[in-house]
């Protein structure tokens, strides 16, 4: 018997632009504040970078084909900021804005629908020298960033993705400093998440003003907070701020145009009048990343009484070392169905990473993934069954790429890349995904 999802169910697939463009320093783009933080010295696994990735730049005809190969009809990928603009401000490099126009074409040609996030992650360096996303123009800059994407792209977009996971960008970025731009500064993370969100807010304006119809929502990874047995009481109150951390700081401005309680006391020195009532906009979807659940233990941190615990031993693990649990992804579902209105929800992400030996024919037979995503994907039916409204799954990722501080040691693709050839092959895992979309069920 196999398990259904709900008819018109949309599958797509995953990618960002510095973990798989390369192209670097090709055709006038700018340098990112990724290229800076992977050129410091002990930031990134082994020395890597987004130098050449997998070369998608110069191969994604045949990317594209392997999208079309999978069956997915929904494709997320994101446009390189400093590509596009290498100031972040100003001169526009029309080669790299040609690429992104080509790109989607390609997809059209496919039958592939674009959905266009305008930022995963890699800040233009120039913008990062005036302070990023702790500088207040941030929010002019990144509206004039939209308005040319809208301008040249807007006509073929199907749906728009302002962020992917600005709870990332804030609070690694800018709290734990694991990521670009390495920062660890507690209180200018709480500025730089205010940015953000006022960004979505000005970028959903501007798209909306070209085309009323587009649909446009951001892309959150929520964290779910646990703790370990025997201690869930006496860490309630924990969860309660972690969650208001990482989930609420922000969902509960654009849905309902406030901060939560618990964290206003940290937000309210960057608030100026009349900022809530313009970050309260509608989203058309939420987008939802999900991985691993979170613990959590009492910790007199810098800026919050929390740190994280290991999760207990009968998880099953990633590569990342991340636990597996797909109630987990249930209950993040369950919360945007009972606290924020039941919207329209796309999976935007979700994978695993695992070691992916070739078999002697250079087969990857990766049955730890495969068994990853029956978890998850059951874990949607078990949601859409109660009513929440999940519409669409896209996995991360269509291919093996560069994973931030990780560098190219752990692999998230449904299809493996090996680096000194780009050779692209097609895993079991895609083979199990492209059934799954087929008969829109799980086996
Ligand atoms: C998410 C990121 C994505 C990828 C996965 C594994 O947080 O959005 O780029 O690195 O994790």
């Amino acid at each position: 018997m196999t398990r259904p999802f709900p008819d018109g169910f949309r599958w797509g697939v995953s990618t960002s632009s510095y973990q798989i463009e390369g192209g670097s320093p090709n055709d006038g783009r700018g340098t990112s504040i990724w290229d800076t933080y992977c050129a410091t010295p002990g930031r990134v696994a082994n020395g890597d970078n987004g130098n050449v990735a997998c070369d998608h730049y110069n191969r994604w005809e045949e990317d594209l084909d392997l999208i079309k190969g999978l069956g997915a009809k929904h494709y997320r990928f994101s446009v390189m900021w400093p590509r596009v603009m290498p100031d972040g401000t100003g001169h526009i490099n029309e080669t790299g804005l040609a690429f992104y126009d080509r790109l989607i074409d390609g997809m059209l040609e496919r039958g592939l629908d674009p959905w266009l996030c305008l930022y995963h992650w890699d800040l233009p360096q120039a913008l990062q020298d005036r302070g990023g996303w702790t500088n207040r123009n941030i929010v002019d800059w990144f509206a004039d960033y939209t308005e040319i994407l809208a301008l040249r792209l807007g006509d073929r977009v199907k749906s728009w993705v302002t962020f992917n996971e600005p709870n990332v960008v804030a609070w690694v970025g800018h709290e734990e400093g694991r990521h670009a731009p390495g920062i660890t500064d507690p209180r200018a993370a709480m500025r730089v998440a205010h940015h953000l969100n006022m960004c979505h807010a000005r970028a959903t304006e501007v798209i909306k003003s070209h085309f009323p119809d587009a649909p446009v929502g951001f892309v959150l990874p929520m964290h779910k907070g646990y703790t370990l047995p025997g201690r869930q009481e006496q860490n309630a109150h924990l969860i309660e701020l972690f969650e208001a951390k990482w989930n609420g700081a922000f969902l509960d401005p654009v849905y309902y145009g406030r901060y939560p309680d618990l964290i206003m006391d940290r937000m309210e020195p960057h608030i100026q009048d009349g900022d809530l009532q313009a970050i309260k906009t509608k989203v058309d979807f939420q987008g939802l990343n999900q991985y691993f659940p979170s613990y959590i233990e009492p910790a007199n941190g810098k800026a919050w009484p929390f740190k994280h615990a290991e999760p207990p031993k009968y998880f099953r693990r990633t590569e990342m070392g991340w636990a597996i649990d797909g109630d987990c992804f249930y209950r993040t579902m369950k919360i945007l169905q009972d606290k924020y209105g039941n919207p329209p929800v796309f999976i935007t992400e979700n994978g695993g990473a695992f070691v992916d030996l070739p078999d002697e024919n250079g087969n990857i037979n990766d049955q730890d993934r495969i068994a990853y995503y029956d978890e998850y994907l059951s874990a949607i039916l078990r949601a859409t069954d109660e009513g929440a409204n999940v519409q669409g799954y896209m996995p991360w990722s269509l291919l093996d790429n560069f994973e931030w501080a990780y560098g190219y040691e752990k692999r998230f693709g449904l299809v493996h890349v090996d680096y000194t050839s780009q050779k692209r092959t097609p895993k079991a895992s895609y083979d199990f995904m492209r059934n799954v979309i087929k008969s829109n069920a799980l086996p």
